[in-house]
């Protein structure tokens, strides 16, 4: 059997990004193209992606970011042997323009449409990056999901915990825009606490000890931001040791819900998993990668992390979450929806606090 060879599109957010990806019949993933376009710029005066104008500008790039990813995968409409739209969750317009565009595609190059969703798609990349084997550990962390699931293989996946409240990106994000650090937060924040004092203020950090391997990150924002108005005017240092502070009880809050998670698989399974996954933007935050090298050996479990591009929304995971299903013979008809809304779980998904 030859490779099967998949047209990713991603389009969920603010990255437009298109990859092509093949996949081996024994399973092993190869990424022949992943182009990803930020809108960061577009939407930085603003301080958070305005939805309408991200959408606006999807539709603007997507044509050129897959014609370069084609070009560059140096393959033919004709040799794919599938294409793999996000079809959700996110911000609408932009979905409608991603996976009405791989419709387009499929039908005029006569080839199987895959709708992914693109938590799944974070979920699986490790798969594609590491040859992680099923049951494992994933800690989903980004700017719209805080999660702890058990992925059983491809479509089964049980959520341990969630937020109760803010996503750990969102917090990053938030603290960012209080402190009038500039948008995306998440890395600016890292920056700064590497140049401030971890120790200087004791923030709380919520659910840490508790069993259920659940999160809650706005107790800890609102301490951040009475302190910086205790402490107003800011000087550089203060900021700096804001965010030290912040990041270090993120860290904590972080390695003891991966704990409480990798319990709660146990308890679930009957066994240990396979790797303890990390995905998502906030697993671009060199603190925290180090943190979890460290949680991982603690719990003699191999760790899964993708590099940074691979951790931040890109075509590639979509492309990858693609060829898994069509191997296993899922493909979707032309009349899939978009969705905004899409947990990975449904039945988790039923509880009072589900977000996804
Ligand atoms: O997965 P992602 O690219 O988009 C979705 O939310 O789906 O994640 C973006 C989030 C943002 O909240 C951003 O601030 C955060 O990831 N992030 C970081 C870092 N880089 C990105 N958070 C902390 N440290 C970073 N270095
Ligand atoms: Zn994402």
């Amino acid at each position: 059997m030859a490779d099967l060879l998949v047209l990713g599109i991603e389009s969920t957010c603010d990255e437009t990004s298109a990859a092509v990806v093949a996949r081996s019949p024994s399973g092993a993933g190869q990424i022949r193209s992943n182009v990803v376009r930020s809108q960061v710029e577009i939407h930085s005066p603003y301080g958070g992606v305005v939805p309408e104008i991200a959408a606006r500008a999807h539709v603007e790039i997507l044509d050129h970011v897959i014609a370069e990813a084609m070009r560059q995968a140096n393959v033919s409409y004709q040799e794919l042997s599938a294409v793999a739209g996000a079809a959700g969750p996110g911000l609408i317009g932009g979905v409608i323009v991603g996976i009405t565009t791989a419709k387009a595609i499929a039908l005029a190059a006569r080839k199987p449409l895959v709708a992914v969703n693109h938590l799944e798609a974070h979920a699986l990349t490790a798969r594609l990056t590491d040859g992680v084997a099923f049951p494992y550990l994933l800690l989903l962390v980004s700017g719209g999901h805080t999660q702890l699931l058990a992925v059983e293989d491809v479509g089964r996946y049980t959520r341990l915990g969630t937020t109760l409240d803010d996503a750990v990106g969102e917090a990053f994000d938030k603290v960012a825009k209080m402190l009038s650090l500039p948008y995306p937060g998440g890395p600016e924040v890292e920056k700064q606490a590497a140049q401030g004092d971890a120790r200087r203020f004791a923030f709380p950090r919520p659910m840490m000890g508790r069993r259920e391997p659940d999160f809650s990150l706005s107790g800890l924002k609102t301490a951040v931001r009475l302190e910086a108005e205790r402490l107003a005017p800011l000087s550089e240092q203060d900021v700096a040791d804001l965010c030290a502070s912040f990041q270090a009880a993120v860290l904590d809050l972080l390695a003891d819900r991966v704990r409480a998670g990798a319990k709660a698989f146990r308890d679930r399974l009957g066994r240990g998993p396979t790797a303890l996954v990390v995905a998502g933007g906030v697993a671009a935050n060199t603190p925290i990668r180090e943190s979890l090298v460290r949680v991982a050996a603690d719990l003699n479990t191999r760790l899964a992390l993708p590099t940074r591009d691979l951790c931040t929304d890109n075509g590639a995971m979509i492309a990858w979450a693609g060829a898994e299903r069509f191997a296993l013979g899922m493909t979707d008809d032309l009349t899939v929806s978009p969705r905004a809304r899409w947990p990975l779980d449904p039945a988790a998904a039923a509880s009072p606090h589900a977000r996804a």
